[in-house]
């Protein structure tokens, strides 16, 4: 009995709550006055105004936030209004995701952060198609992509040349270098026990990147011949050929890799 007249008293204070949050300048609330929702919908969801009456759209990531009132917005969920330091008085910010990190999202797209996956998954729903949730922080996974092959090397007997090739994935490729054999035979993968041959492996210069050179000095006849690169992954593998030349006189070579030597 005493729970049921404790209701009694808590169930119409609920509904003042409205009224009670309303701060100076709210209007007592009629929700026949609301402007309609966009019939777009809302990018970053809607939440009610600050008088807690109408139901408005959130702020978007990137869209101002605060400000006095009435007039002021708040970000949708999962944002949060920044506020810069000489901005304090105007009292607005712009709202920024709460998680700074990549996430893979189920569709196997990535997105910048959880906020850009939120606002892609509401437009995907807008259109028929089912919500977005995360499947994964950071990138998706993918197959390795060579984005820079190794070119064509020309120079005579005795000098120091190389090959370079960049791959990206993710995770992270690893990389490795063949000597294309003719005929029959195998390709051998480098070094092999070669000492005037070096193969050399670096992360970067973007994420999920890695480059790779095979370094040779001094190139003798046994080395000119063609080379591949390969990157491989848990998603896959890709390759490309370059070639290292051996011409009789300086003269005759021609630098055809469009490598830059600041890149070594
Ligand atoms: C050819 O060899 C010379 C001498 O080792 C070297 O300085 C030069 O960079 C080489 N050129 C190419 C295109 O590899």
């Amino acid at each position: 009995m005493k729970s049921r007249s404790l209701s009694l008293v808590l169930v119409p204070l609920l509904f003042l709550l409205p009224v009670l949050r309303a701060g100076p300048g709210c209007a007592p609330c009629d929700p026949a006055q609301c402007a309609p929702l966009p019939a777009e919908g809302c990018p970053a969801g809607s939440l009610r105004d600050i008088c807690g009456c109408c139901a408005v759209c959130a702020a978007a990531e990137g869209e101002l936030c605060g400000g006095r009132r009435a007039a002021a917005r708040r970000c949708g969920s999962g944002l949060e209004c920044v506020r810069s330091d000489d901005d304090k008085k105007s009292k607005t910010g712009v709202c920024a995701c709460k998680s700074t990190y990549e996430v893979c999202g189920t569709d196997g797209t990535t997105y910048r952060n959880g906020c850009a996956l939120k606002t892609a998954s509401m437009a995907a729903q807008k259109e028929g198609g089912e919500a977005i949730s995360i499947q994964n922080k950071g990138r998706c996974a993918s197959a390795p992509i060579i984005v820079t092959p190794p070119g064509q090397v020309y120079n005579v007997s005795g000098s120091q040349v190389y090959l370079s090739c960049e791959a990206v994935g993710v995770p992270t490729p690893v990389l490795t270098w063949r000597k294309v054999l003719g005929g029959k035979r195998k390709a051998e993968l480098l070094p092999g026990d070669r000492d005037n041959l070096a193969i050399q492996t670096r992360g970067g210069p973007e994420k999920h990147q890695v480059t790779g050179w095979v370094l040779i000095s001094p190139l003798t006849e046994e080395e000119a011949g063609s080379y591949e690169c390969h990157a491989a992954n848990s998603k896959g593998e890709a390759s490309a050929t370059g070639a290292i030349h051996l011409v009789d006189s300086i003269d005759d070579i021609i630098v055809k890799t469009g490598m830059k030597e600041d890149e070594l």
